[in-house]
């Protein structure tokens, strides 16, 4: 589909903040606490990129670009996380979405951005333009009584408020998890920085943190944090909001769920920001005893943008192994190339292979790269997906390669 004369895509000014947030309230509905209007010393926020499509100089859809860091097998890869997309309703289905896309797209990969991500409102808006679901960020609903079971943990470790000087161990508890993920945000850049008075004290966003120790004075080790909110009331339709519980070890997990278990007078739900599903995956859940839960899932989608500088950033297993891959997919010209993967002492190189010839290799549409590199889904389900072809032989060193990792995320934009 070709674009009218008229259209013109570009970076946002200030001048377009008010038909931008306009639109933006048209689509997501009007906040209960809308955010003040911006000045322009503070404008764009901090590590967001804004987007516009005008048509005859009307603002006619947006987007944000979040520039953040993210994990991804062992490594912080530059990210950008798209957010707030945006077409005004009579101009929807003309065609606006891919080139708006495209050209924020293009500025991400020549910023250094060498993955992309975002949560959808209808995953088929995006695969057209290469993203694919690889996980979810998902709202947890346990009825506190389920929780009453939690044995005692055992080690010395116990539960304690956290202060603002605990706030740096909490960021390393994030870290240490995170960092053996794919998908959760760094938290190194703003917004996602856990900042001291917005995790405790009079201005915080939680009524506590609870932490997990174990040892005392000068050797206390903290093992895992949960930041709550208590919210109003005190029968058993209220809910304990939390919107992290990250432990080390499992008697940290048991002391931060027995924490949230003694509320059961005067709560009768706790609600945990979580990701992976409720099999399991989110590993503090292995030490309760009931499965008793709802769970909403907001999917997290992933698109590639560096192929080499995603897979070669990655810290692997040290096995030694060379697959020769290639990207095919028409919907991502940017994307296709053919490939030769090489794996060595825990590195990958990739480099590419200018005598590759069709269906001569292991061969990924961007979402069998997304889902497979990911470590989603294994190659062979990629396949019955219609996400990958060419010669099987390599699959099971792609998913050794890639498999180790679960993704998780646990930061919404
Ligand atoms: C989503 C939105 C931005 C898409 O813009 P649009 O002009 O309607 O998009 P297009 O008609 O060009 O469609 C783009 C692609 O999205 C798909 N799509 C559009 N709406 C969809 C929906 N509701 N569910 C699934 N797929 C959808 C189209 O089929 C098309 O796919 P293709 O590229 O594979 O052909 C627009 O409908 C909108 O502003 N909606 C309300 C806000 C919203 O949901 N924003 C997304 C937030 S993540």
């Amino acid at each position: 589909m070709s674009l009218a004369a008229s259209i013109e895509i570009r970076r946002s000014t200030f001048a377009d903040v008010p038909a931008a947030r306009r639109l933006g309230a048209e689509a997501f509905g009007v906040s209960t606490r809308p955010s003040p209007d911006p000045d322009p010393g503070s404008w764009p926020s901090p590590n967001v990129r804004p987007w516009v499509a005008t048509d005859h100089d009307e603002v006619v859809a947006g987007l944000g670009v979040r520039s953040f860091t993210s994990w991804f097998h062992g490594a912080r890869l530059p990210t950008a996380g798209f957010a707030g997309v945006t077409v005004a309703a009579e101009h929807r289905g003309s065609g606006l979405l891919r080139p708006l896309m495209a050209a924020a797209l293009a500025e991400a990969r020549d910023l250094g951005d060498v993955v992309s991500t975002l949560y959808p409102s209808s995953a088929g808006i995006y695969r057209g333009v290469g993203y694919e679901v690889v996980g979810a960020f998902e709202d947890v609903r346990i009825p506190v009584a389920a929780l009453a079971a939690v044995p005692r943990p055992a080690g010395g470790v116990r539960a304690r408020r956290a202060t603002a000087a605990d706030v740096p161990a909490v960021r390393r508890v994030y870290e240490q998890w995170a960092s053996a993920q794919n998908g959760p945000l760094s938290r190194g850049e703003a917004p996602f920085i856990m900042e001291a008075d917005e995790m405790v004290g009079p201005d915080a966003d939680y009524t506590g943190v609870s932490l997990a120790v174990s040892g005392a004075g000068a050797d206390e080790e903290v093992l895992g944090f949960a930041s709550w909110s208590r919210g109003p009331g005190y029968d058993r339709t209220n809910t304990i909001e939390v919107d992290d519980l990250v432990a080390l070890t499992p008697d940290a997990a048991r002391a931060l769920w027995r924490v949230l278990a003694s509320f059961a007078s005067v709560a009768g739900w706790v609600q945990v920001c979580t990701s992976g599903g409720w099999s399991g995956v989110d590993v503090s859940r292995l030490v309760l005893p009931d499965h008793a839960a709802t769970s909403v899932p907001r999917p997290y989608m992933l698109r590639l943008l560096d192929v080499p500088g995603a897979l070669g950033s990655s810290r692997v297993a040290p096995v030694t192994a060379r697959v020769r891959f290639a990207v095919v997919d028409p919907r991502t010209p940017d994307l296709e190339g053919a490939w030769t993967l090489e794996a060595s002492v825990g590195a990958v190189r990739v480099s590419p292979d200018d005598a590759a010839t069709p269906g001569d290799r292991l061969t990924f549409t961007s979402a069998g790269l997304a889902l497979t590199w990911a470590g989603a889904q294994s190659t062979a389900n990629a396949r019955l997906a219609g996400a990958v072809s060419g010669p099987a032989e390599h699959d099971a060193v792609w998913d050794s390669l890639w498999g180790g990792r679960q993704v998780h995320v646990r930061d919404y934009f």
